[in-house]
C-alpha cells in the first residue's frame, strides 16, 4: 500500500500489524532505543486547517525514527489556489520522502495521493480521520486487551471521527454504536462500507439516536466536537440541537463499570464533555492523544522505509 487515507483500504490483518509494530516502538521508545528506521527521510507536513496533535506528533515521530519533518501553513501552500493539486504533488515528490496533508475536501487528499509518486498520509479530512483511528484502536487495546467482542459507542455527531473509529471496529471486531441527533448522520456510503467489514468480522452496527440506549453495556464511550473545523456557521444551530449528547458523569454512569472514555480532543469542556468526566477515572484522554505519535510512527516507517 503506498498510502495511508483511509482505515477501508486496509485489511484486518494489516491494521493489526500496524497495531503490532506501535506497540514494538511504543517499547523501545520507552527504553530510550529508538531505531533510525528512517534515517534522513523527510516528510512534508501540508496543513488547510489548525492542529496541535497531529503536527507535533508527526514531526516528533519522524524525528524519533531519525528523519525529520517540514510544516507548510495553509497560507504558504495555497493548495489548489495558488498551485492546483496535481502539480503540488508532483513538486514535492522530487523534495521530500512523504507527505501528511490535513485538508477540507477528501477529494483533495486523494487527488494528492493520485499524482505524489511519494507515500501520502491523511491527517484528517471532512470525511475521515484514519491516524485517529489507528490511535484510538492502540488505546483500547491497551485497557481492554483486545478489540474483538467489545461494544464501542460513539455519542454526538457523526463526523470524520466517527466515520474512522466506526471502520476500525468493523474492521478489528468490536461492535459499534452511534448515538447522534436526527440529520447529523455519518454520510451513507461510510455504513455500508462499514457494514460490510462488519459482516465480515462478525460485529455489528447499530444506529440510533438516543445517547442513553447506546451507552448501555458500552466498553468504550467515544466524543468529540459538536462543531467540526470548516463549520463554524452552523455553531449557533448546533449548539441548540447537540445538548442532550453531552457526555457527563450520568452518562458514564449507565454504561459498564470498565467503560473506558476517549475524546479525539480538542474537548469543548462543557459541552460535548463535562471537566468531571474528561477528568475522571474513566478518561484515557491524555494517553490517547499520546498514542498518536506512537501509531503514526508505525504508519511512517512501513510507508516510508
Ligand atoms: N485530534 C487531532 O487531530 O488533534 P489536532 O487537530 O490538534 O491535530
Ligand atoms: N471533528 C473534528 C476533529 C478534530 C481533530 C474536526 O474535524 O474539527
Amino acid at each position: 500500500m503506498k498510502d495511508f487515507l483511509t482505515i477501508a483500504d486496509y485489511s484486518p490483518e494489516e491494521i493489526q500489524s500496524l497495531l503490532d509494530y506501535a506497540v514494538e516502538l511504543k517499547a523501545e521508545w520507552a527504553d530510550g532505543g529508538n531505531r533510525p528506521i528512517l534515517k534522513d527521510k523527510v516528510l512534508a507536513m501540508i496543513f488547510q486547517k489548525p492542529s496541535l496533535r497531529t503536527r507535533v506528533s508527526f514531526d516528533m515521530g519522524m524525528r524519533h525514527l531519525g528523519g525529520d519533518a517540514l510544516y507548510l501553513s495553509p497560507a504558504e501552500i495555497g493548495l489548489g489556489k495558488r498551485e492546483s493539486i496535481a502539480d503540488v504533488a508532483r513538486v514535492v515528490s522530487g523534495y521530500v520522502d512523504g507527505v501528511m496533508a490535513r485538508v477540507f475536501a477528501h477529494e483533495h487528499v486523494e487527488k494528492l495521493a493520485e499524482w505524489a509518486s511519494i507515500p501520502v498520509i491523511n491527517g484528517l479530512s471532512d470525511y475521515n480521520h484514519p491516524c485517529q483511528a489507528l490511535s484510538d484502536a492502540l488505546t483500547i487495546q491497551e485497557n481492554h486487551g483486545n478489540l474483538k467482542g467489545l461494544n464501542v459507542t460513539f455519542v454526538g455527531d457523526g463526523n470524520n471521527v466517527a466515520v474512522s473509529l466506526m471502520h476500525i471496529c468493523a474492521k478489528l471486531g468490536a461492535n459499534f454504536t452511534i448515538a447522534n441527533p436526527q440529520g447529523y448522520d455519518m454520510p451513507e456510503a461510510a455504513i455500508q462500507e462499514g457494514r460490510q467489514f462488519a459482516q465480515e468480522s462478525g460485529s455489528t452496527i447499530t444506529l440510533l439516536h438516543d445517547p442513553h440506549q447506546a451507552v448501555k453495556n458500552a466498553q468504550v464511550i467515544y466524543t468529540d466536537t459538536w462543531v467540526s473545523m470548516g463549520q463554524i456557521e452552523e455553531v449557533e444551530k448546533r449548539r441548540q440541537v447537540f445538548p442532550p449528547y453531552q457526555v457527563n458523569a450520568q452518562l458514564v454512569a449507565e454504561a459498564e463499570k470498565d467503560v473506558i472514555v476517549m475524546h479525539c480532543l480538542p474537548a469543548h469542556r462543557g459541552e460535548e464533555i463535562t471537566d468531571e468526566v474528561a477528568d475522571g477515572p474513566h478518561s484515557v484522554l491524555f494517553p490517547q492523544a499520546h498514542n498518536r505519535m506512537h501509531a503514526q510512527k508505525a504508519v511512517l516507517a512501513r510507508l516510508m522505509a
